[in-house]
């Protein structure tokens, strides 16, 4: 079993990063492999709806060739897909709803390839916009089919200066029990494989509200 971590923000060592850490090692403490793996610090350009990747149904984006296709594959290989993110103006920052938006839509549009997968995020913030960052990056689970995690309150952790998570010691215990809580569920589903039969997918249908 294998969890990925994704740090959206600039920082590899800053406070999202850091409250990725606390959450992995939590994962890690269950014997579950987790990498963390920072995407903020590329240049990765935004999602331009050309819809190549519906169209060639190669698992990658057609048109970008950056760290979005660099990961996809071992986003498809892991069990547990964990999304970190800083708050910027009240949502997650830039480079990772960039990389989201495209990564997601891929796997999206080429049958659904992070389905009844686990996915858990947290969002590092100084003072206000984490729920509405938090619930942002939900949404890309909940599209997707992922079996999303909660933890003992909403998963916000409070920061400035890289480190300052560690005085929010709310925000510490909320993360470590979202990573245990994810290491339980991962368990859960591994005993359950060939047992539980999987949800059937059915037929895609597009209804776009155009009269
Ligand atoms: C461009 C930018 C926008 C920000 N917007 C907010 C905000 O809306 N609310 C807030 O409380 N903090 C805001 N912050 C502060 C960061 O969320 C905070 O410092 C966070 O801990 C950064 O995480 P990191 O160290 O992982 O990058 C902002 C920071 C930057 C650089």
């Amino acid at each position: 079993m294998k969890i990925l971590a994704i740090n959206g923000s600039p920082k590899s060592d800053g406070n999202t990063a850091q409250a990725l850490q606390v959450l992995l090692q939590e994962v890690q403490n269950e014997n579950i492999e987790t990498e963390l793996v920072t995407i903020g610090n590329k240049t990765i350009h935004g999602c331009i709806g050309c819809s190549r990747c519906a169209e060639q149904q190669n698992r990658q984006c057609v048109s970008f060739n950056d760290s979005v296709n660099e990961l996809l594959p071992k986003m498809f290989a892991a069990d547990g897909i964990v999304l970190g993110s800083p708050v910027y103006f009240a949502g997650i920052n830039g480079t990772m709803k960039s990389f989201l938006d495209r990564a997601f839509f891929v796997s999206w549009v080429n049958g659904g390839l992070l389905r009844l997968k686990v996915g858990a995020s947290v969002v590092a913030v100084r003072r206000s916009g984490g729920s509405a960052a938090f619930d942002q990056l939900n949404k890309y689970f909940q599209i997707s089919e992922l079996t999303t995690v909660g933890s003992c309150y909403w998963n916000i952790i409070h920061g400035f200066i890289p480190g300052e998570i560690n005085q929010d010691l709310e925000g510490l215990r909320i993360v470590r029990t979202l990573g245990r809580n994810l290491a339980w569920l991962l368990k859960l589903v591994e005993h359950g494989r060939g047992h539980v039969v999987p949800p059937v997918l059915e037929e895609p249908v597009m209804t776009n509200f155009v009269r």
